[in-house]
Parts: C-alpha cells; structure tokens; sequence
C-alpha cells in the first residue's frame, strides 16, 4: 500500500486526517491513487443516495453588487459589467417554468444588492411557496444582518449558500477587500445554522494565494461546522477584475477535493458546479465520478444570462431553461446517474422535520 492508499483508507474509515496527512495527499495523489479516492467516495456518495441527482433551478436575479471581491466580474468596481434585476414578476415565471421541467427546488442567487429589502425578499419568497408548496427555496444572496436571515426563513427559505472562500484570515484579506471580513463571513454561516437553514459553505479552488495549507484548513472547518451543502468550483479569471491575469484552478485538484469531502462529511449535498463545467467540456460528469450528486442548471431568462459574468467563458450563457435541463438528465444519464425530481434535503433535515 502506498502512503496515499492508506490515507484514503483511513479517510474513508475514520472520515478524517491529521492537517499534515492531508495535505501530503492532496499535494502527492498520483492517478491510479485518484481513481481508488473516486471509487471510495462514489461507494459512499451510493450509500446515502443511491443513483440520484439532485437538480436546482439557478435563478441568477441580480447582477448588481456594492461588493468588490477582487475574483469576481459583479464587482463594483467592474465598469464593463452590464446590470440588471428581475422583478418579482420575472422569477416567479422562472419558477413556473423550471417547476414544468421537474425541478423542485429553485436558487435564488444574486449581487449583494440592497434594492431588494427584506419586505420584498419575504414577499418574494412567501410568493415562490406559496406558488409551488412541493418545493424548496435556497437563497445566495451574500451577508446580511441575523435579523433578516431571521426574516426570510420565517416566509419560508429554507437553505441558504454562502460560501467562505476560505478559511484563512490572511488568505481572505488577499481576496477581498478591507471592508469585508472573515469573521463576519462565519458570523453569518453560525447564525444560519443556528436559525435553522440547510447551510451550505464553499471555496474555489487555486485561488490567487491559495496554499493547500489553506485548503486543508477549510476542509476541517467545513467538517467542524458540519456543512449540509459545500460549494466548490475551480478559480477562473475575470479579464475586468485585478486576478484577470492569474491562471485558472486545475480541474484535477478540484476533483480531488471533491472526492475528499465526500469521504469528509458523508451525506453532504455535493454540486458538480458550472464552473467546474466550464473549464473542461466534461467536468461535471467527471464531478459526479469524484463524489458529487447535486447539478445545478440555469433557469435564469435568456436574455440577462450572458450579464451574470462571475468570470470568463461561462457556459449555458445562450441556451433555453428547458434546453440545459435536457442537456443535463443526458449528461447524468452518460455516466449512470439518474435526475430526479425531488426537493433533495439533506437527510439530518428529513429527520427533524
Ligand atoms: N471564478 C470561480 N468562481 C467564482 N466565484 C466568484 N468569482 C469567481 C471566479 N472568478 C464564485 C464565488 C462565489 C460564487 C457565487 O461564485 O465562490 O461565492
Ligand atoms: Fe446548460 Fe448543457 S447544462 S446547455
């Protein structure tokens, strides 16, 4: 057995590492260790949940942003990004629509944008349940005070993604800028959690500065937390912003990590992300190898998908809702997977409810 076989052995078993011996895994896995990791963690990913893939409708219903996070192409200071919101009107016709093509549970993922209050937000999401009682509302909307994070899960949101992007304070003051802190980012995932939402955190994966210490550190924060949902996608540039010039995240270091936080947090709800499909044609089928069982398509209307621009390159930009559901139950079908249409809670949610 190689040192890297017997790491995975023992994440598999133990479902931890010491800091160190991740590391060196994540640092040395060699491609035949790679598919012995993938195997594990499809074993376990099949335990909890089977062949199923969990779909989530992304609407995308604000592209401004009064942050400037220096990866992202929504920044404020990004002059070239074109803005837009939709009204009430135009998600709920998103969520008809994407309810029609089996999805049952719709994203609302937006800009840090105060034009939408918390009044509108709670009348929003009373509206979205209200409209389809069969599914789940998950809100990506950035941080905010305990009180409104209080308010719309009381109108009835009941999972919410923020992710950290890491979970070193150093590393984090080299993301962003002063104004935004690391510890008002786990401020608001612990009162969340605390609320009561399905949470769900993340990375990405080769940021500029990112050490694999770093990486290590966010893993066993995320285990620590226990994560219901962890969103990880490599870094890819953003001409308009200051990385634009750095190099994307390897997608294989994202698989790997994929993998590992499969065997880390057994049951978590694991997406194979856009932007892994967008820097390799298969990349999500390759994440749904490593450990993923969530996808999440774009239910965004055409017309203002190529104005969310996170970064560059970003696939489904000019395709129909109905055409990126299609294309994804192929996709998971290519790789023997099965699209189903349920709300896809985590199972410590379907015990307390
Ligand atoms: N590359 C990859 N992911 C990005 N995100 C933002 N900008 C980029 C980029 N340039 C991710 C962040 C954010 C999520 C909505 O999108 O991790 O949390
Ligand atoms: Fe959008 Fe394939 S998933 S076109």
């Amino acid at each position: 057995m190689t040192g890297n076989e017997r790491r995975i052995h023992e994440l598999r078993e133990t479902r931890t590492l010491a800091a160190a011996e991740l590391a060196a895994l994540l640092a040395t896995i060699t491609p035949a260790e790679e598919r012995q990791l993938y195997a594990a963690a499809r074993a376990v990913r099949e335990e909890h949940y089977g062949k199923e893939v969990y779909l989530r409708g992304l609407i995308e219903f604000t592209s401004h942003c009064r942050n400037d996070c220096l990866y992202c192409g929504l920044r404020r200071s990004n002059a070239h990004a074109e803005r837009y919101r939709l009204t009430e009107e135009q998600i709920l016709a998103c969520c008809d629509e994407g309810h029609r093509l089996g999805f049952r549970t719709f994203v609302l993922q937006g800009g840090e944008d105060p034009a939408y209050a918390d009044d509108t937000l709670c009348d929003l999401i009373s509206r979205m349940r209200a409209a389809h009682p069969d599914c789940a509302v998950t809100l990506s909307i950035g941080e905010r005070p305990r009180a409104s994070y209080e308010r719309y899960f009381a109108a009835g949101a009941e999972r919410y993604l923020l992710r950290q992007e890491t979970s070193n304070p150093w590393h984090y003051g080299k993301l962003h800028p002063v104004e935004l802190s690391l510890a008002n980012r786990k401020r608001c995932l612990y009162d969340l959690k605390d609320i009561g939402y399905q949470v769900g955190c993340g990375i990405m994966v080769g940021s500029p500065y990112q050490t694999w210490g770093h990486v290590v550190e966010d893993l066993l924060w995320m285990q620590e937390f226990r994560a219901d949902m962890v969103g990880i996608g490599p870094f890819i540039p953003h001409r308009d912003t200051p990385f634009g010039n750095h190099a994307a995240g390897p997608i294989e270091d994202t698989l790997h990590l994929l993998g590992v936080i499969r065997l880390m947090l057994p049951e978590v709800l694991l997406p194979a992300t856009t932007a892994l499909g967008t820097i390799d044609p298969l990349g999500r089928e390759r994440g749904l190898l490593a450990g993923a069982n969530v996808v999440m398509p774009n239910l965004s209307p055409r017309d203002v998908r190529s104005k969310y621009l996170l970064y560059d390159g970003k696939i489904c930009t000019g395709d129909e809702a109905a055409e990126c559901r299609r294309c994804m139950e192929r996709r998971v079908a290519r790789v023997g997977y099965r699209v189903v249409e349920k709300r896809g809670d985590h199972p410590s949610w379907r015990d307390a409810a």
